[in-house]
């Protein structure tokens, strides 16, 4: 595992944008696996950035996102796909087609994930897994729980990811408690896996993440058994290390 340091959010955004460009340079038809969250805005701004300057091309990438609230559709301001549609893919040459995340307005909810853990698994191993930390360590939508979840499941959301996303709705009472989400299984098998971290807020948890046991209570320990993770963080991230 390679850790990171940087002074502040910009030139982790900076650092992290960099390492996310050169897969993609290497491999113009990469596959990609995107977060939500703060966290990646950063990163996301200085990729469209480099787009327009004609550093970049999307135009033969794919991407798989992490995950999705059960019941928003893609309209919906607070839903995922809306998310990447507005912080990245309608600024850069990236056909909409090859870009996937969870459909939070499936027919059949059940089916839901097997579906998109199939078609995860059609695209081959993510060439780059982008990640960010929950304040109770989840990636994705994986929550604290006595168990590791391998593929693409539906969850309850836990109490402190709903108080930590309700900085995006009106009110707690309008987060949805239910997410479709990649289980660790699916983001295990990316050949790469990049973590942003920033903020003192994430200090506890990702000195836990790195020190603590490897548990299901705490999913982002997992990654340390992956052969390839570099974490980007803040000094105020690591400032518990
Ligand atoms: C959200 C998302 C995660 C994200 C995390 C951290 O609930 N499901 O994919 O990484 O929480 O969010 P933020 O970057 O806003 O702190």
């Amino acid at each position: 595992m390679r850790i990171i340091r940087t002074e502040d959010y910009d030139e982790l955004s900076l650092r992290a944008a960099e390492i996310m460009a050169s897969v993609v340079t290497l491999k113009p038809d990469a596959l990609l696996g995107l977060a939500t969250g703060s966290s990646p805005l950063g990163l996301y701004k200085v990729l469209i950035e480099k787009y327009r300057r004609g550093e970049l091309s999307f135009a033969k990438v794919t991407t798989v996102n992490l995950d999705e609230y059960v019941g928003l559709g893609p309209e919906d301001e607070q839903s995922y796909r809306y998310f990447m549609d507005h912080n990245l893919f309608c600024h850069v040459d990236i056909d909409r087609e090859r870009t996937h995340v969870p459909d939070g307005l499936a027919a059949d909810g059940e089916k839901e994930p097997a579906r998109y853990e199939a078609l995860v698994r059609s695209l081959g191993r993510q060439d780059i897994q982008l990640l960010g930390l929950g304040v109770d360590g989840h990636i994705g939508f994986n929550e604290p729980d006595r168990v590791f979840h391998e593929d693409t499941h539906c969850v309850s959301l836990d109490p402190s990811t709903i108080e930590a996303n309700k900085r995006f709705f009106a009110s707690a009472e309008e987060v949805p408690r239910k997410a479709y989400t990649m289980g660790v299984g699916t983001i295990m098998r990316a050949k790469r896996i990049l973590m942003v971290v920033n903020g003192e807020a994430k200090a506890e948890v990702l000195s836990a993440m790195l020190k603590g046991p490897i548990d299901p209570m705490l999913p982002a320990s997992i990654l340390r058994l992956h052969r390839d993770v570099t974490i980007v963080a803040d000094k105020a991230a690591l400032s518990k290390l």
